[in-house]
């Protein structure tokens, strides 16, 4: 089932803001539809979940939300601005950010490295700055290392600064996933399974991390096959099923709903109680 709009408005009837809305957005690989239509809103500054079996596309739809991808039809607005297939630095600029559900950190560079290179908008990048403003870019790139330093110490990888990216565990990896993301002060943050693979202590400490983002403003879009995650996390949350919006709601209400059980919710359900 999907919602038939016209328009994607910016507030929706209870005059909740939305930072991001997509409406009929599709996308084929090889002739096949991974996405075939979704259409959802994001409400600002909540945590909301995007669940759905393997396969749903919903990697493929935050490649599109990101600029990662572009989308064959349907529209995409961040606030009030049709950003439909605008390519990810314009995007950035908006201030919607997005981590991978691979992590790809950049393996050579240190782990304050992969924070400094993150760092928006920076002077050091102008040879104009770089010639006539060489105190400008100095100062910047110092506050750039303060800032970075501060968040490493706050993900719990202050200590690990001068490793190589490419040493970090899974877990760690994942860490500097939503550091690198932080460091570019995001309003909006797109997270792909930022706890698949992670051990539940670690699991725990993501969970505050995005409840923490959530009360310093940013609005947090997060894929995740864990329900006692969204449970406890989320609060609104966008089930896919072929490419398709099949509901949206909070999850006690999804687990009402036939359908959704049906498609997805019986199915893990069944594998949390099986083993
Ligand atoms: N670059 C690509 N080329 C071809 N097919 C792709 C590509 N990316 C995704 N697909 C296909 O599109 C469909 C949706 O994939 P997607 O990765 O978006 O699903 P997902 O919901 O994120 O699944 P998972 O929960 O397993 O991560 C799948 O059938 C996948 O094989
Ligand atoms: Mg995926």
């Amino acid at each position: 089932m999907t919602t038939d709009r016209t328009t994607t408005p910016a507030t929706g009837p209870d005059e909740t803001r939305f930072a991001l809305s997509c409406d009929g957005i599709t996308k084929a690989f090889q002739g096949v539809r991974a996405v075939n239509g979704a259409t959802f809103d994001v409400p600002e500054g909540l945590v909301t979940a995007l669940i759905g079996p393997n396969g749903a596309g919903k990697t493929t739809v935050v490649n599109i939300l990101s600029g990662s991808m572009t989308c064959d039809s349907g529209t995409e607005h961040i606030g009030g601005t049709d950003v439909t297939n605008w390519p990810s630095y314009r995007i950035a600029r908006l201030g919607l950010m997005r981590t991978f559900q691979l992590s790809r950190e950049l393996g050579g560079l240190t782990v304050l490295e992969n924070l400094l290179v993150a760092a928006p908008d920076q002077a050091g990048e102008s040879m104009v700055n770089v010639f006539f403003r060489p105190s400008a870019v100095r100062r910047q790139e110092r506050e750039n290392v303060a800032r970075a330093l501060d968040i490493l110490e706050t993900y719990g990888l202050f200590h690990l600064r001068d490793n190589r990216a490419s040493d970090l565990s899974g877990g760690q990896k994942k860490l500097l996933e939503i550091s690198r993301a932080v460091m570019a002060s995001p309003k909006v943050l797109l997270l792909d399974e930022p706890m698949a693979g992670v051990n539940p202590a670690l699991i725990e400490r993501i969970g505050g991390y995005i409840l923490d983002l959530k009360a310093a403003g940013v609005t947090v879009l997060m894929i995740e096959h864990n329900l006692s995650v969204v449970e406890r996390i989320c609060d609104h949350v966008i089930v896919l099923a072929e490419g398709q919006t099949l509901a949206t709601g909070k999850l006690s209400d999804l687990r009402e709903n036939e359908e959704v059980v049906q498609a997805y919710l019986g199915e893990v359900i069944d594998a949390s109680t099986h083993g």
